[in-house]
């Protein structure tokens, strides 16, 4: 069973700019009619042939002149304009409607009084919708930023821990040594992440790609997943082709690696066949990481790229690790496909797009 990452169908708004257009005079500009010329502006069937409002310093006529729609102190000669649809009252002035009605072209519709009260109400309601909306969305970006950068250090984490344990009950000086290096490197990695968030903060797009090579990328991530997992029986296949760069950040492309590798690890309830393939197909590379663990089901499947799904008891896991590994596999223009059978195992293929010339 295959599933490919979904790509979100776009939507067109132009649809609506097909459609006939209505032809709209708003009347009052203060708070209401501001309110509804702000809407207006962004319905794109809507086309706004003019505002009016006794007083000229009225806010609703400052917006209309910064999107030049024709303003006017003098309601009558707008409202008597042939191709008007609507007409909009929001003058609050019962005495003056039936003026317009005496005044307005036959075909032109009004809408006032309670009416359009009520579409104010709706508009006010909406906008503060909108703002809720978009505060919780924003809370929503930060948790789940937050809990991926978690997710990215415990992997450097368990390894300094690890290492940390391993030198207490060391007393060879030379394996002291190598300890040492080991946690000076995964330090090193924290940093990288930490120095990543500060780029992230600043939206900093410059980031600094380069034709990283696979094999060690790929052995380095073995390294980690070996730490952060009980390895006892597992057996790793490597099946590389020397040579294979895939151009992109470092740690980036060990973080997919580390993530998929830990999947089928623990997938394997520390038993089984883990297979790592690199190959250059045609100009594109084929990385692949196969296990003979106990498969996604049908039902998981099409949700596992999902942020925060994970069927791993509570604590255990964060349903973050194949959300991230998707989003920096598409920054890289790759393509992430999973295939799995229950109780046979699971394999995840990346095709990155080309490969660096000098290296093939
Ligand atoms: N190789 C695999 N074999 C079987 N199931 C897998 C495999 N990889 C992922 N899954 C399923 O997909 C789910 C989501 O994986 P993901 O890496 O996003 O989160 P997690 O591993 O549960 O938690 P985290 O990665 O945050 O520790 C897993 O809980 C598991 O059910
Ligand atoms: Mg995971």
């Amino acid at each position: 069973m295959t599933h490919t990452q979904g790509e979100t169908p776009l939507v067109s708004e132009r649809q609506a700019e097909t459609q006939p257009r209505i032809n709209v005079v708003i009347l009052g500009a203060g708070k209401g009619g501001r309110a509804l010329l702000e809407s207006f502006l962004n319905l794109p069937r809507i086309h706004l042939i003019g505002v009016a409002d006794k007083d000229e310093k009225a806010p609703g006529l400052k917006l209309a002149r910064r999107h030049h729609i024709p303003t006017t102190q003098d309601a009558l000669p707008l409202i008597q304009q042939p191709d008007i649809h609507l007409i909009v009252d929001v003058t609050g002035d019962p005495s003056f409607s039936q003026n317009i009605y005496r005044h307005k072209h036959p075909n032109a519709e009004v809408l006032g009084g309670a009416a359009s009260k009520v579409l104010w109400d709706i508009i006010q309601h909406e906008s503060l919708m909108q703002t809720r909306l978009f505060q919780a969305e924003k809370l929503a970006g930060m948790g789940t930023f937050a809990s991926g950068i978690a997710h990215d250090i415990n992997n450097p984490l368990y390894i300094i821990l690890a290492m940390a344990e391993a030198i207490q009950d060391e007393t060879d000086t030379a394996s002291i040594h190598q300890y040492a290096t080991s946690i000076r490197d995964a330090a090193q990695r924290i940093q990288t992440i930490s120095q990543n968030i500060t780029h992230y903060a600043r939206a900093s797009q410059s980031e600094e790609s380069f034709p990283v090579p696979v094999q060690e990328t790929l052995d380095e991530a073995l390294k980690i997943a070996k730490f952060a997992t009980k390895f006892h029986e597992i057996t790793v296949i490597q099946n590389y082709h020397d040579h294979i760069t895939i151009d992109s950040k470092p740690e980036e492309l060990l973080q997919v690696f580390v993530n998929l590798m830990i999947n089928a690890i623990h997938a394997m309830e520390n038993q089984g066949l883990l297979t790592l393939t690199a190959e250059n197909q045609n100009g594109v590379v084929l990385v692949s990481i196969a296990d003979t663990g106990k498969g996604i089901s049908a039902e998981h499947l099409p949700k596992i790229f999902d942020p925060f799904f994970t069927t791993k008891a509570p604590g255990k896991g964060t349903g973050l690790g194949l959300y991230n590994v998707r989003s920096i596999v598409r920054k890289y223009k790759g393509e992430l496909t999973v295939d799995s059978q229950v109780g046979k195992g699971t394999i995840f293929s990346i095709v990155f797009p080309s490969v660096d010339p000098t290296h093939k």
